[in-house]
Order: structure tokens, then C-alpha cells, then sequence
């Protein structure tokens, strides 16, 4: 909304607009027609591409809201589809909106048995990454039935149908690269119990969930659930402000997430780590990170937006701990995490910089403890991305101002001229 004040560039005055909280933001949408000018901020660190009414995020404070609610309330007190209701819908349901909100989603699990043989075409290395990018585009040519993004009632059938199917997409990506039968769901355990069965158990056993681990799992998928316009979330919007089905549009956000710099930074946080290996060789990458010449950067530290410790590695690194203890497993990994954390945030260059450890810093080391593989580690955060995804998505439809999202440039290639024929070159 506009705050009644405004900014002077050249000689018109353009709106300055509020939010609930937050920096204000620029109105430029004249800017182009008036002045024949365009902003230039590439990598969006100074443009608001939307508005939206999910997520807050206040990087100089440490502060992430989902609707309002701290994430360390959430993942203390609340569970993964409380908060995916919250995210889909606006505000925390009661018992019976829950109940019937996790019956929903129990009863969108299962997968089109047709898809089992689509999975029969990748390689057995392939990444789950590579996997769920496929198959996830390939939904659009499964369920018709929820394609119609004009539809309000199709697109909460294709946002269920995402939701509860990403854990079984991401366990039958896992079993297919290890040779095991793919487990199909069970409905009488919860969203994350579940998708521990469909990814540990095989059907020669009976799978028993370890709850403390189901609780860990589900609070790694709370934290992981929105952050506002990054990368993949900002993928999805674009897709989808084409038209472009949400099955395509969530698969654009995975291919997007799988980046090192973004979602692949809890695998790459993790191999640093055994690099590492042991605490006496801390000082030695500490020096690589801060060496110009060399590429290297400390993974799992730094933020576009957190300039102050990440709030979901402070819950990270207390699951650690329970995790550890839970399973009765020492990892030497933690302790190299823990010091070099300490040292990092000791040292001027990273205080300078306001480099702070971020989620994916200490969530290798619960994921690796649990029994996931590095390269599952991206898989899961695209399972619990998927309901930041498909709200961000829900809301961006639903806005009358969304148009079809078309950044403009600073061309700096060869002005008009004339073509050469082959032989005259
Ligand atoms: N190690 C060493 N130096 C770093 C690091 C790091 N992890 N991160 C940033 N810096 C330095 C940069 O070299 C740069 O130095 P300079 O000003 O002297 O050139 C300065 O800090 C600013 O870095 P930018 O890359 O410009 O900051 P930006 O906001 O664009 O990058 C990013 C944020 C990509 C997360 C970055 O900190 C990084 O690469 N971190 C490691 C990867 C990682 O952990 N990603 C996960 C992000 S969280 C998520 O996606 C869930």
C-alpha cells in the first residue's frame, strides 16, 4: 500500500509503498515510462520482484516470521503440516482443520503406478536431484485434473497432491539408485514417519519409526518450508507467471534449489567437513576462505539476507545434539563443525563480512547421522521447499497485479549492423 510519501527521480515524484513491517519499497513501475530508464540490480539485492503475505525475514536481526509466527516457536512447538496448513492457508488451524488437512495430504501419497517404470529410465547413479526434476515435470502429464491454474479448487488439488507426493517421489529416488524395491506409503504414520519407512524400511521387515528421529526430521522440514523470494522460490514465481502448470513450475524451483550456492550447500557443508576431517586443519581452510586467489568458501556460512547468526542453525544445532545422543552416535564432524564455527566467528574477516553460520551448516551432519546419503541431503530440502513453493505460487495467482515476470538489461553487446556473407569474412 502506499504510505503517502514519495521519492523525487529527475522531476516526478514516485510513490513510496509500506508493508505490515519491513523496509518500504520504491513504486518504479512508471520509472521505464517516464524516463526512458531502467533500474540495474542484478542478483535482485535491491528490489522488492512482489508482495507477499507469507514469510519475513529481517537478515540484520536474525528474525524469520512464517504469517507472523518466529520459526524457533514452530519448530519448538508445532509440526510440518501444521505449518504447511499455516503457509497455504494464513492462519494455524484447529484440531478438526488439522486433522482434516493431514488426512488429505495422507490420502495424496501415493504415486501413478505408471510413474515406478518412468523412474526404470534413469541411470542408477543418477542424483536424486536429476530424478526428482524429472519426475516431478513428468506429474503434469499424470493428473490433468489439476492443471487448470485458473481454477482455485485444481490448483489446492495440484498444492496436496505436490505436497504429500514429494516424500514418496524423493524415498523411490533414493531406493532406485541403491537397488531396493521402492515401499509404497502407509497411512497410519505421519508425514515425515512416513517417509522414513518409504526411504529405511524394505518390505522383508516391519519398519519401526524412531520418533525421535521422526521429530527431528520434521523440525529440518519446518525449517526448511519458506524463506521468502530466494532463488528457487523467485524460479517458481517466474515459471509460473507464464501460465505454466505448478508441476512444471515446482519442477523449475528443484532444478533451481540444486545449485551449491543455494540448496546444494548442506551436501557441500558436509563434504567440506570431512575434508576438514579433523580440528587441527581448521586454521588452514579458514585461510583458504579468506584468500582472494583461492576459490574456496567456507560452505554453510553466509547469507544473501542473514548479515546475523541464521535462526534455523541455532534449532539445527540443538537437534544435532538430540539427534547424536538419540542414536548414541559420536561424529567427530560435529566437534570440527563446532570449532570451526567458533574460530570463524572469531576471526575479523568473517565478523567484517558478517558471515554467521547458515541452516544448511549443521543439517549435513543430522542428515548424515540419520542414515541419508550427501546426495539425498537436496532432495529433502525440495520436499519441504515444495509447500513454500506451492503457496508462494497460490499467492502469486491469486494477486491481480501479477504479470508475466520479464526482467530488461543493460545491453552491452555490438550495436545494429550490417550482415557479411561467408566468404567476405
Ligand atoms: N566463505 C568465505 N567468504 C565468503 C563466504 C564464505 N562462505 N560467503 C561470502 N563470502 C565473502 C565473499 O567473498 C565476499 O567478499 P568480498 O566482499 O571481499 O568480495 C563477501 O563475503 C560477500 O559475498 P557475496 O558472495 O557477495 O554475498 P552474497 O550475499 O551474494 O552471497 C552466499 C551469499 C551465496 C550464500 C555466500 O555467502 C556463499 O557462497 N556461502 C556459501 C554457500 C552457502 O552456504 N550457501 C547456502 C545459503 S543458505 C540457503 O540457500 C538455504
Amino acid at each position: 500500500m502506499t504510505d503517502g510519501t514519495s521519492i523525487k527521480i529527475g522531476d516526478r515524484d514516485y510513490g513510496v509503498m509500506s508493508g505490515s513491517t519491513g523496509p518500504d519499497v520504491i513504486d518504479i513501475r512508471k520509472l521505464y515510462a517516464n524516463t526512458g530508464m531502467f533500474t540495474y540490480d542484478p542478483g535482485f539485492t535491491s528490489t522488492a520482484s512482489c508482495e507477499s503475505g507469507l514469510t519475513f525475514i529481517d537478515g540484520d536481526e536474525g528474525v524469520l516470521l512464517h504469517r507472523g509466527y518466529p520459526i524457533g516457536q514452530l519448530a519448538e512447538h508445532s509440526s510440518f503440516m501444521e505449518v504447511s496448513y499455516l503457509l497455504l492457508n494464513g492462519e494455524l488451524p484447529n484440531k478438526e482443520e488439522l486433522d482434516k488437512f493431514s488426512y488429505t495430504i495422507t490420502r495424496h501419497t501415493m504415486l501413478h503406478e505408471q510413474l515406478a517404470t518412468f523412474y526404470r529410465g534413469f541411470r542408477r547413479d543418477a542424483h536424486p536431484m536429476a530424478v526428482m526434476c524429472g519426475i516431478v515435470g513428468a506429474l503434469s502429464a499424470f493428473y490433468h485434473d489439476s492443471t487448470d491454474i485458473t481454477d482455485p479448487y485444481q490448483r489446492m488439488v495440484a498444492s496436496h497432491r505436490l505436497i504429500a507426493k514429494m516424500p514418496t517421489i524423493a524415498a523411490m529416488a533414493y531406493k532406485y539408485t541403491i537397488g531396493q524395491p521402492f515401499v509404497y506409503p502407509k497411512n497410519s504414520l505421519s508425514y515425515t514417519g512416513n517417509f522414513l519407512r518409504m526411504t529405511f524400511g524394505v518390505p522383508a521387515e516391519e519398519y519401526v519409526v524412531n520418533p525421535v528421529v521422526e521429530r527431528a526430521l520434521d523440525r529440518i522440514f519446518i525449517l526448511h518450508a519458506d524463506h521468502e523470494q530466494n532463488a528457487s522460490t523467485s524460479t517458481v514465481r517466474l515459471a509460473g507467471s507464464s501460465g505454466a502448470n505448478p508441476f512444471a513450475c515446482i519442477a523449475a524451483g528443484i532444478a533451481c534449489l540444486w545449485g551449491p550456492a543455494h540448496g546444494g550447500a548442506n551436501e557441500a557443508a558436509l563434504n567440506m567437513l570431512r575434508e576438514i576431517g579433523r580440528p587441527e586443519r581448521i586454521p588452514e581452510y579458514i585461510a583458504r576462505a579468506k584468500d582472494k586467489n583461492d576459490p574456496f568458501r567456507l560452505m554453510g556460512f553466509g547469507h544473501r539476507v542473514y548479515k546475523n547468526y541464521d535462526p534455523r542453525a541455532t534449532v539445527m544445532q540443538k537437534t544435532v545434539r538430540e539427534v547424536l545422543t538419540a542414536l548414541n552416535v559420536t561424529d567427530p564432524l560435529f566437534d570440527v563443525a563446532l570449532q570451526l564455527e567458533e574460530m570463524a566467528l572469531k576471526d575479523d574477516y568473517f565478523i567484517e563480512k558478517k558471515l554467521f553460520p547458515n541452516v544448511d551448516f549443521y543439517s549435513g551432519v543430522i542428515l548424515s547421522a540419520i542414515g541419508f546419503p550427501t546426495t539425498m541431503f537436496t532432495a529433502l530440502f525440495a520436499l519441504a521447499r515444495t509447500v513454500g513453493w506451492v503457496a508462494q505460487w497460490n499467492e502469486m495467482i491469486s494477486d491481480p497485479d501479477q504479470k508475466i515476470g520479464r526482467p530488461r538489461q543493460l545491453y552491452t553487446g555490438p550495436v545494429q549492423r550490417d550482415y557479411v556473407a561467408v566468404d567476405k569474412r
